[in-house]
């Protein structure tokens, strides 16, 4: 089972996927404004929700995972060890996040943020590419750790290298797009289908203006999205 969700303020997609069987199921990149939603989504189904997993430390909203395991004590939150950020797990390349009979691999794909890692879902045939690769786009690599030649590398090594079927899944769309393909990436992306020097160039010079809620996402992101205050202040 795979749902997909939208934080239309910050235009993200949140994805819940879940075996059937067991009903242990993942909750990707889930933002803190769409945190009760989710939740009872959760519970409606009748879900075991075992991690709340982060493709990055997001500077564009607060993440809903710290709030996730305040109202599910079980779930555990996931993020990569790179990121320095707090998490119940911390993962690296080639590590395995099980629920139920499916397992998502961790791919490290830096390059919009030193910590960004894709989840692959080889079973269906499903990737989850967070600001790494978007529909006809990728990641900005102007601030925190960006780095547009590793950004490149990281999509055609570790992304664009799966097969062509493959379902790509991003963290986020402004055009309202849920879903490519690989195969759809390596065709038609426009920044993508350059060759390298190229890529570096055009994203050097997007001039994209300063994310919104990155002052407040950023420190509140490398805890979780929870500052640890006491429960009486
Ligand atoms: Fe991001």
């Amino acid at each position: 089972m795979e749902l997909r969700l939208l934080e239309y303020k910050s235009y993200t997609y949140t994805y819940l996927l879940a075996d059937a069987d067991t009903n242990e199921a993942v909750i990707i990149d889930p933002v803190i404004e769409t945190v009760d939603r989710d939740v009872k989504l959760v519970h409606d189904l009748g879900l075991k929700l075992i991690y709340a997993a982060n493709t990055h430390v997001h500077a564009d909203h607060v993440t809903g995972s710290g709030s996730i395991k305040k109202l599910i004590p079980t779930c555990k939150s996931v993020i990569a060890e790179v990121s320095k950020a707090k998490a119940d797990v911390k993962v690296n390349e080639g590590d395995l996040i099980k629920f139920g009979k499916f397992k998502l691999e961790v791919r490290s794909t830096p390059g919009h943020t030193d910590g960004c890692i894709t989840f692959v879902l080889h079973e269906k045939g499903l990737v989850f590419t967070g600001d790494a690769l978007l529909i006809r786009g990728c990641g900005r690599t102007d601030f925190q750790q960006g780095n547009p030649g590793s950004l490149y590398d990281s999509i055609h090594k570790k992304i664009l290298s799966l097969p062509q079927s493959f379902y790509v899944f991003p963290a986020h769309d402004y055009t309202g797009q849920t879903m490519s393909t690989v195969g759809e990436e390596l065709r038609y992306n426009p920044r993508l289908t350059k060759p390298k020097n190229e890529f570096v160039e055009i994203m050097k010079n997007l001039n994209l203006p300063y994310p919104k809620q990155i002052d407040k996402a950023l420190p509140a992101n490398m805890v979780c999205g929870v500052f640890d205050v006491p429960e009486s202040s």
